[in-house]
């Protein structure tokens, strides 16, 4: 997946990893679109997450969220058909839910995860290509039918 344009969100608890990791996307030419917060002041992950789902879907663009641990942020943003969601604490993890899950938005743990790494998983989150193939057909079975 290989995009010129991320969008890119924390809260309070991930705002400082979120700006390392803007920083490393601008530094490779990427444009950043950053949904906020702007300040380590105490915010509701769950709208922050809202608003990045809704540039990942209006824009067609992959979209990174972190919070403290990952874990809300990737609830909230699950709940938005047509995201895929997945926290990531390894670069495994990030291959392979690009390659097998068609992953969208990748949330990470700002408190879980040193910055060494989240750098290394962003890279992989970037630059890995969805297989297609059954992996498609699996991927078109998440959402139930109602
Ligand atoms: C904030 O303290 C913390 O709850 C939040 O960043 C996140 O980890 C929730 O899942």
């Amino acid at each position: 997946m290989s995009s010129t344009t991320v969008a890119i969100g924390s809260d309070h608890a991930g705002f400082r990893l979120k700006e390392v990791l803007k920083a490393a996307m601008q530094g490779q030419g990427i444009e950043v679109l950053d949904v906020g917060t702007m300040t380590t002041d105490s915010c509701d992950y769950p709208a922050i997450a809202q608003d990045l789902c809704r540039a990942v879907l209006s824009r067609g663009v992959p979209g990174v969220l972190v919070c403290g641990t990952g874990i809300g942020m990737s609830m909230a943003a699950n709940r938005f058909p047509g995201i895929r969601a997945a926290v990531c604490a390894n670069a495994y993890q990030c291959e392979m839910t690009r390659r097998h899950n068609d992953c969208n938005v990748l949330c990470l743990g700002e408190r879980v995860t040193g910055d060494g790494a989240a750098l290394q998983i962003l890279d992989f989150f970037l630059n890995t290509e969805f297989e297609g193939g059954r992996h498609q057909r699996r991927v078109d079975l998440m959402d139930p039918a109602s």
